[in-house]
């Protein structure tokens, strides 16, 4: 390798950071992502993402159906520098949004920031997004959020993630007081307390009046009792609390939590300097020639994400790749691993919100929206020199199933086609009855919401009116061994077999009782909530 080429690599890797944030709807992650641009100076003012928000309704170049609904579909990219770092922030969609993009966007991320409401906790769709970090194994920051709101003891909510997911944790600083009595966070490592200042509105970047431990005005500043409460607390977490240990923390078993306030800017600051420090670095990435390093020359990622029809004048389709290893360059010749064709990547596309910049060059950690004309499918890798090919990106337990029918026979052939391309989209996973008399497919989802976009783009696409059947299922495992046996046992109740698309057996359940019931029974039965991509 050229030295120049080396050191070109070795920087570009050391200043990168790339995390997706996990939350429940509502714990504020359109406030904090808006923050922390912030800091980036993406944005010169808060608001602006939500302005975009506002204003995107009213730009006419965005799929129709978000226009209807109001709704954000696509998970972009938002990039900024701070502190001479690049930070990539994989924006994954909101709530009503909810889908396999979600999970697909985790497994292009190297960390995730956990942002938890103070006053709620974790809440069901943040438990789902960390089991999928959890099988990779990826870094975890926890923010909790809305300080300045009435929240739960704080030791109760560590006390939470601890039991419930199995993570250490580790506060890196500590709330004095909450809701209307919130002072500020106290900085164990510098032992010094931030102050919250109420007055603050956080559309510009927070004052941080900051006074050491030892400093005598603290006592008046906190208001007695505050005070000794804080010191108790101080002396109950330094007495039982876990040192911090950095290995643990970049190898997913213990988060370090950061109190703050995202609405009034209020530890964001301090929570993206120790973000920089701890986080992972753009890493080594199993691939079929074994483990390939992010500096390695030659230039190598994989797609995680599709999504089309962003402007439907042109219809077009966009494949999100993460870069793994090298540099890419505009117009460069990549190999395609799945089909062995050669592909020029010509029109490579930053992402801001929707706002599409051209961009000239990408290194391991960062994503790059590539115009599509149907070459990549999810999971694909591209690469130059030696052939390698990635992991893949696995189907999720989908949770939601209906028979999608077509009541037009004189339209099965666009029916089928339309199917088959939004299946290889990965809109949405699709399993058949074993039963070979009943041919309709039977959509499985994550979200509702997919269901809708394959109803709606069947319709607009290939002029396909369907209806939809719902199943009372809402548990999917694929079945990896131990098939002989079930299938002795014969009918199980409140459960069904399916195929999957690659014809592997997939049992629907009615909820997870059903599901321990069955494994109870059967403890020969191997059971899998993600199954690779056949
Ligand atoms: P989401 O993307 O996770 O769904 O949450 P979002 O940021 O939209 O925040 C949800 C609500 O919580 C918003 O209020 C937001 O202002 C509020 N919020 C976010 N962070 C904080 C915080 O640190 N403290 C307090 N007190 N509130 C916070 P809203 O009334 O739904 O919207 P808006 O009218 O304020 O925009």
């Amino acid at each position: 390798m050229s030295t120049e080429l080396e050191t070109d690599l070795e920087a570009a890797v050391e200043r990168r950071r790339n995390f997706a944030i996990i939350s429940h709807p509502d714990a504020g992650k359109t406030t904090l992502t808006e923050k922390l641009l912030l800091y980036g100076g993406a944005i010169h003012e808060a608001g602006a993402v939500k302005a975009r928000r506002a204003q995107k309704k009213a730009t006419s170049d965005w799929m129709e159906m978000e226009q209807q609904r109001g709704i954000s579909i696509t998970s972009t990219v938002l990039q900024f520098e701070y502190h001479n770092c690049q930070i990539n922030l994989l924006d994954t969609p909101g709530h009503q949004d909810f889908s396999e993009d979600t999970y697909r966007t985790l497994a292009a991320a190297d960390n995730a920031v956990m942002l938890i409401d103070a006053a709620k906790g974790l809440e069901p769709q943040t438990r789902k997004l960390f089991e999928v970090c959890k099988m990779r194994s990826l870094p975890i920051f926890t923010f909790v959020n809305k300080c300045d709101r009435p929240g739960r003891d704080p030791f109760e909510l560590l006390d939470e993630i601890e039991q419930e997911l199995g993570l250490q944790t580790y506060a890196v600083n500590w709330p004095i007081g909450m809701g209307d009595r919130f002072k500020g966070v106290y900085e164990r490592h510098s032992k010094q307390i931030h102050l919250f200042e109420r007055s603050a509105h956080g559309s510009k970047e927070a004052l941080d009046t900051v006074v050491d431990l030892g400093d005598p005005r603290i006592e008046q500043l906190l208001e007695q009792d505050l005070y000794y409460q804080f010191k108790e607390e101080l002396e109950l977490l330094d007495g039982v609390g876990a040192e911090l240990d950095l290995d643990q923390v970049r190898s997913g078993k213990m988060t370090p939590v950061f109190f703050g306030s995202a609405m009034t800017n209020f530890g964001v600051e301090l929570f993206l300097n120790y973000f920089l420090d701890y986080a992972l670095k753009p890493g080594i990435h199993n691939s079929s020639v074994g483990e390939v390093a992010p500096t390695y020359p030659e230039f190598s990622g994989f797609v995680f994400k599709l999504q089309a029809n962003m402007d439907p004048r042109h219809r077009d389709r966009v494949a999100f790749v993460r870069v793994c290893t090298g540099k890419f360059e505009k117009d460069m010749i990549v190999n395609h691993a799945r089909t062995g064709k050669t592909v020029r990547l010509s029109r490579p596309q930053k992402l801001f919100a929707q706002d599409r910049e051209s961009i000239e060059e990408a290194y391991a950690g960062d994503v790059i929206g590539l115009n599509n004309p149907g070459a990549f499918a999810i999971g694909d890798t591209i690469y130059t020199g030696q052939k390698l090919e990635y992991e893949g990106i696995p189907c999720f337990s989908p949770e939601l199933f209906a028979y999608l029918r077509n009541p037009n026979p004189s339209k099965f052939k666009q029916f089928h086609k339309g199917v088959t391309e939004l299946r290889e989209e990965g809109a949405v996973q699709i399993m058949y009855s074993v039963d070979e008399a009943k041919r309709d497919p039977i959509l499985a989802a994550v979200g509702q919401l997919q269901f809708e976009v394959v109803q709606f783009r069947l319709m607009s696409e290939y002029g396909v009116e369907t209806r939809l059947d719902p199943l009372p299922y809402s548990v999917a495992r694929w079945v990896v061994e131990g098939w002989e046996a079930l299938e002795k046992a014969g009918r199980l109740f409140n459960t069904v077999t399916v195929k999957d698309n690659w014809g592997r057996p997939v049992l629907l359940f009615k909820n997870d009782w059903n599901m321990h019931q069955v494994q109870e029974d059967n403890p020969n039965l191997t059971l899998s909530a993600i199954a690779p991509v056949g």
